[in-house]
């Protein structure tokens, strides 16, 4: 894992934005996208460039189950108000929140995965290591599925809705397999509270209990941190 410190969460979306850049400039076509507080600075970055990802595909990593795509708090909604109003992709997939029928809605989105194979994948982790919706005792091996959300995420979640009882209590998530399988990832955290879940993913045991240290085994991971989300790493 290649891990860079910056002084904030604006220096760490100049810092991602580089690395998308140079993606994109080697050839990188397929993004895997992420929602959340932490990719806000960098969808700011690329929004305000001069980068076209005209002929990029976009696969974001998970959305709610049950909340339409206009609902303003799905992450459809999210990423077309942060991006996709400002950045035009070729083709942009997400899964569907209230599709008919879960199984088939799942299977699709698995197929855009084989049919897609990720170039740069973002992400943000949870305060629980989660990564996408991949709450603590998910396997490594799984793919895209319906997830139960744990309450911490409920909680920590609950900001963007009325209260914790609006939270939805399933997502459907890409797996951690399904992660692994992108050529280059590139997770960002930022503040106090990711810093004892950055410090497991990186210098703690390959565990489930912990999602994000499957990141250790992947070949090329790059960790963007603030200095309040680095203060528990050791050297
Ligand atoms: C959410 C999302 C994740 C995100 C994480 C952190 O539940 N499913 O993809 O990385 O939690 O969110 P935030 O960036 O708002 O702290």
């Amino acid at each position: 894992m290649k891990i860079i410190i910056v002084k904030d969460s604006q220096q760490g979306g100049k810092a991602a934005f580089n690395i998308f850049a140079a993606a994109l400039k080697k050839g990188a076509r397929v993004f895997g996208l992420a929602t959340g507080s932490t990719p806000l600075t960098t969808y700011q970055e690329l929004v305000n460039s001069d980068l076209d990802f005209a002929q990029a595909i976009s696969i974001n990593l998970d959305e709610y189950v049950g909340l339409k795509a206009d609902d303003p708090r799905s992450y459809h909604a999210y990423m077309q108000k942060k991006l996709f109003n400002f950045k035009k992709f070729k083709h942009s997939f997400l899964p569907q929140g209230d599709a008919a029928d879960e199984q088939v809605e799942i299977e699709r989105y698995n197929q855009v995965l084989t049919a897609h194979p990720i170039d740069l994948q973002l992400l943000g982790i949870g305060q629980n290591g989660h990564i996408g919706f991949n709450e603590p005792g998910s396997s490594f091996a799984e793919k895209t599925r319906k997830v139960a959300l744990t309450n911490s995420t409920i909680e920590a979640n609950s900001r963007f809705f009325e209260n914790a009882a609006e939270v939805p209590r399933f997502a459907y998530s890409m797996g951690i397999g399904s992660i692994l399988q992108a050529k280059q990832i590139l997770l960002e955290a930022f503040g106090t509270n990711k810093a004892v879940a950055v410090a497991k993913m990186i210098q703690g045991p390959v565990t489930t209990a912990c999602p994000a240290s499957a990141l250790q085994e992947h070949p090329n991971v790059t960790v963007i941190l603030d200095q309040a989300a680095a203060v528990n790493l050791k050297n």
